[in-house]
């Protein structure tokens, strides 16, 4: 008894290899990962525009942000971005300041710093990577 379904756990893994074997042959396998499963990944070209704002979509969109970002950071107690936007430095800096929305708290009061629900600015802005979109947009903006 032992003996049979021994032989035929064989035969079932030979058929498999065998079919394995042949559709590699058939040598249409594509690798999702456009390398080699021990090759390092390779992330593709990100286009960022560093040169000027974008339009916005619509009128409430938060402005798109037109430079990398990559090594500014925000957390708990940092925030690297207030170090050109706030309006203590945007001046200097030469960078758009934030808007005077962002200095109300949710009460509606006026603040000297930046509020709290501003505080994580990639919550609402993003850069922008000319990546190729995943669904079809037929976004269009109301008057
Ligand atoms: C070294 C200075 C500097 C830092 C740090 C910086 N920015 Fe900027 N940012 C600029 C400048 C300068 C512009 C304007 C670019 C232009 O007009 O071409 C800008 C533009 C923007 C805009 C576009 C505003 C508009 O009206 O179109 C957004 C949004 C923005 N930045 C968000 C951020 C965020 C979020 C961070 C932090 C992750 C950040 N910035 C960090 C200098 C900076
Ligand atoms: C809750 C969403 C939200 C957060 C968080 C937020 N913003 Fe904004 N931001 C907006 C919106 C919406 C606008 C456009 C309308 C307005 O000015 O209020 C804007 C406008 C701006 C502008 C353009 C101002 C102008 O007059 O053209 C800059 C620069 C900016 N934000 C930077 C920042 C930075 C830096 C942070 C983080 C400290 C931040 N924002 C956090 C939503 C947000």
């Amino acid at each position: 008894m032992k003996k049979t379904s021994i032989i035929s756990a064989l035969t079932v893994s030979a058929l498999l290899l065998a079919g394995a074997a042949l559709a590699q042959q058939a040598g249409k396998v594509a690798t999702l990962r456009g390398s080699d499963a021990a090759d390092a990944d390779q992330a593709g070209e990100v286009y960022h525009q560093d040169e000027k704002r974008f339009p916005r979509n619509y009128r409430q969109q938060p402005p798109l942000i037109p430079h990398t970002i990559d090594k500014y950071q925000i957390d708990l107690k940092a925030n690297e971005c207030l170090g050109c936007h706030d309006w203590t430095n945007a001046g200097d800096r030469g960078a758009p300041t934030l808007s005077m929305t962002h200095y109300l708290d949710r009460e509606g009061n006026q603040l000297d710093t930046v509020a709290g629900t501003r505080w994580f600015c990639n919550q609402c802005h993003v850069p922008q990577a000319d990546a190729p979109a995943l669904v079809d947009n037929t976004f269009a903006p109301s008057n």
